[in-house]
């Protein structure tokens, strides 16, 4: 099993490394990929140093079994063709192909056997936000179907990259040596000290695109007619991402079956005890594999609403983990060439 790691050098390149070792991964060789600006920079893997290579259109990809990119929507929709043409399984953590018909977007908790049917040899790893809502929302449909979901969510610097995150750290030292914040770059406003309730592009509909992706890719992935109306914030913690999730089911439900539910369901976490200031929380989602969720409870304003708590770490089971998971599925069923 050869694996290759398109993005080594950024934030979910680098979370792959580190999850492919943790999980002992079954692989028997590495290649990792980057454009001019880390290409030749080495990188450590189980004690033995990688060197990354230039991504480039040429034969490079001939041997490899599983390519995990992590390179950005223009670097995937350019490098598909190069990186599948000789069988390799491509799982893009982009968002170029995730509302292709012909391009699987999976969710192992939910839908892993959608992975099996890949046209174009592509599956699409979803937007980070939505893997964290549908992995806690499924048991829930599982017990009566989710028609309406209201959430908003509280993005972490690290959602946006490697350099987005030290961006932060950088403007809180500039604000303690020098009382103000100088550098403003990879987001739109000072995020230091600020909540900003814009997190990707804005639309033609005035929602902002990370909010139409949680309404389309949560309907592609649980394979259902559900509406998501998000508000996604990005906020000033610097790893896991949180959300507060109102949803509608058909028939009303219980809070303690849903914490049943949550307390057996794959991937989740269950961490709620309010009264005694128990509840999940980014520092101590961070790094972990599970979907933290607590604060169930029933809504006050929708019979048939219910409303939850939830947190984890975007760049773990977000992006590289559930990229992995897919990978490990794929393996377990003996589909990958
Ligand atoms: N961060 C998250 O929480 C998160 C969550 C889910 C999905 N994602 C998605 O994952 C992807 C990577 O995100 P990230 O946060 O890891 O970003 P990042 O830290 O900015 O890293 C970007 C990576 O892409 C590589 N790259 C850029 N242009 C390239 C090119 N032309 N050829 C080869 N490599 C190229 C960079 O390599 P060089 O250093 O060599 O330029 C770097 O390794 C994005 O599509 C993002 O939307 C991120």
């Amino acid at each position: 099993m050869k694996v290759a790691i398109v993005g080594a050098s950024g934030a979910v390149g680098q979370e792959f490394l580190h999850i492919l070792a943790e999980r002992d991964f079954p692989m028997d060789d590495l290649v990792l990929f980057g454009s001019e600006r880390s290409a030749g920079r080495k990188y450590n893997f189980k004690g033995k140093e990688y060197e990354v290579k230039l991504l480039q259109h040429n034969d490079d990809f001939k041997d490899v079994d599983i390519a995990f990119a992590s390179a950005g929507g223009s670097t995937s929709e350019e490098f598909a063709e190069t990186i599948t043409k000789h069988g390799a399984v491509m799982i893009d953590n982009s968002s170029a192909f995730r509302m292709c018909d012909d391009v699987p977007l999976v969710v192992p908790e939910v839908n892993a056997a959608d992975a099996l049917t890949r046209p174009r040899g592509i599956i699409a790893n979803p937007n980070c936000t939505t893997i964290m809502m549908v992995v806690v929302l499924k048991p829930i449909d599982d017990l009566s179907h989710i028609r309406k979901i209201h959430v908003s969510s509280y993005q972490s610097a690290s959602g946006a990259g490697a350099a987005a995150m030290a961006e932060l750290q950088q403007q809180y030292k500039e604000l303690v040596e020098e009382g103000r914040v100088k550098t403003v770059d990879k987001f739109p406003h000072q995020l230091a000290y600020n909540v900003i309730p814009q997190i990707d592009k804005m639309m033609a509909n005035d929602y902002t695109k990370e909010e139409m992706k949680m309404f389309n890719e949560t309907r592609k992935i649980m394979h259902s007619d559900v509406r998501t109306s998000a508000t996604c914030v990005r906020v000033s913690s610097l790893r896991s991402h949180s959300e507060s999730v109102w949803f509608e089911t058909e028939k009303p439900l219980e809070v303690a079956d849903i914490r049943k539910a949550l307390e057996t369901a794959p991937g989740v976490f269950l961490v709620d005890d309010p009264q005694n200031y128990v509840y999940p929380m980014p520092l101590e989602s961070a790094g972990k594999d599970d979907v933290y969720v607590g604060r169930v409870r029933k809504d006050l304003a929708d019979d048939n609403g219910n409303t939850l708590w939830l947190t984890g770490d975007q760049i773990r089971k977000g992006a590289a983990l559930n990229a992995v998971q897919i990978a490990e599925y794929l393996i377990r069923v003996g589909n990958v060439k």
